[in-house]
């Protein structure tokens, strides 16, 4: 049986919840590969909005089994808050959610080892969620970390201790000013810790084998985006996991033949958030007004997101890269009311106009070539038929699935589950 992928194209904030929910119908199983809690995948059904950060997007539904893979980063404190905004809905949660042991845990001193890093880098850091998501992969790949499956060995304090003493080392060689209660953030993470390991443990690699040959419904759960992988992202603004679909490989322990669709998720337009070049990133009107109707702001920080026109080529990268399906436009509703919209399909790079993404975006180098579409009045949040979508909109898409080659299934008009064109 086939395994699914689900994967943001741009710099994350695609919408992958809203989607992954949308979708979850049609598995078994939800399991997400990479990231944590510097994610936020918002969900919006029955009037309510929902967000995400650890815990897989199909959680709401009723018969799907979700999992957090290996390759994900769990901060015991962050989850537990998770939990907590569940208890309301009723979930069974101890056999809806189940969680590697080879999962890494984030610790206190990796969120304060974060804040040092990004105040030691200056005007050069990269605009971290400081929810130490660099340093638990950092000791992760440097063989130091603390799994998940740790926490059922007796000897797992005495490992806690001997790392969280060498980080308060660190934090003090950083040398800048982080202010903090050790004593408090452990109280916390280690009562936390308690209901984490009230939750079911898994051997998830061997689960999901053994839910493949039962012929079980796999989708695999991205966060972030492609531009913010470690290997293929605008490198040093990246987030530490591989975000593209090799990621869902390592992360969960699934093998490439095993994986059929691939479903890319990007926005109409581009957002990105934190530091890092941004070629199509608007300065004037129209990108304040992308911010203000599309509610521009991050489901986890509440920073700003910068905004800017589609960038086809980073767009083309990313589908390469992740060798995507099918395509899934989000917040096509917040281009209504603009005169023109322009898609940037080339960059001035030094001398050379170029159609691939080159080793370095920065704006010294590359400058965005754009080419102009006429835009479109009508409000689409209410439209539920692709023949009701305005003729301009159907010539953007047209345009977009010609030049990446690859059919766009769905376009998304609002954030509510039923606010889906399925073409
Ligand atoms: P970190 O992963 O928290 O260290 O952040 C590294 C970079 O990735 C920063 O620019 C963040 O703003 C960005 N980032 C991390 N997670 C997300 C996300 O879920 N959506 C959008 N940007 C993110």
């Amino acid at each position: 049986m086939a395994v699914d992928l689900l994967l943001g194209l741009q710099w994350g904030d695609e919408g992958k919840g809203k989607i992954v929910d949308y979708l979850t119908k049609n598995y078994d199983i939800i399991a997400r590969f990479q990231g944590g809690p510097n994610a936020g995948h918002t969900l919006e059904f029955d009037g309510i909005k929902h967000v995400l950060h650890t815990i897989p997007s199909g959680i709401f539904h009723e018969n799907s089994i979700n999992l957090v893979g290996n390759g994900v980063v769990i901060d015991p404190v962050i989850f537990k808050r998770e939990l907590d905004n569940l208890a309301k809905f009723n979930l069974d949660l101890a056999a809806k959610l189940v969680i590697s042991r080879k999962a890494h845990l984030i610790l206190p001193t990796h969120r304060l080892l974060d804040a040092a890093s990004e105040a030691a880098k200056g005007k050069a850091k990269i605009g971290s969620t400081l929810k130490g998501i660099g340093p638990t992969y950092m000791d992760k790949t440097g063989r130091n970390g603390i799994r998940v499956g740790d926490l059922e060995l007796p000897t797992w304090k005495e490992k806690y201790r001997s790392l969280a003493d060498k980080h308060e080392a660190m934090i003090k060689f950083y040398d800048v000013d982080v202010q903090y209660n050790l004593d408090e953030l452990e109280t916390e993470f280690f009562e936390a810790v308690k209901v984490l390991k009230s939750l079911q443990f898994i051997d998830s690699e061997e689960y999901l084998h053994q839910a493949q040959v039962n012929q079980k419904k796999i989708l695999a759960e991205g966060a972030q985006g492609s531009l913010l992988d470690i290997d293929f992202g605008t490198y040093p603004f990246v987030t530490s996991s591989n975000t593209t679909a090799a990621g869902a490989c390592t992360g969960l322990g699934i093998a490439p033949n095993k994986i059929k669709e691939v479903f890319g998720i990007f926005k109409a337009y581009t957002t990105r958030v934190g530091s890092g070049p941004f070629p199509t990133e608007l300065f004037d009107e129209d990108g304040k007004r992308m911010a203000k109707v599309g509610n521009e702001f991050g489901a986890t920080t509440g920073r700003p997101r910068r905004c800017g026109w589609l960038d086809l080529v980073a767009l083309k990268y990313a589908v390469h890269v992740n060798g995507v399906t099918q395509l899934m436009m989000m917040k096509a509703d917040v281009l209504s009311g603009f005169e023109t919209i322009k898609v940037c399909t080339a960059y001035q790079y030094n001398d050379q106009l170029i159609s691939h993404l080159p080793y370095s975006i920065e704006e010294e180098y590359v400058q965005p070539v754009y080419q102009s579409f006429k835009g479109w009045k009508q409000d689409l949040t209410k439209v539920s038929k692709e023949n009701d979508l305005p003729k301009e909109l159907m010539d953007y898409i047209e345009f977009l699935e010609n030049e990446l080659q690859v059919p766009i299934k769905i376009v998304s008009v609002g954030p509510d589950r039923t606010q889906t064109i399925i073409r």
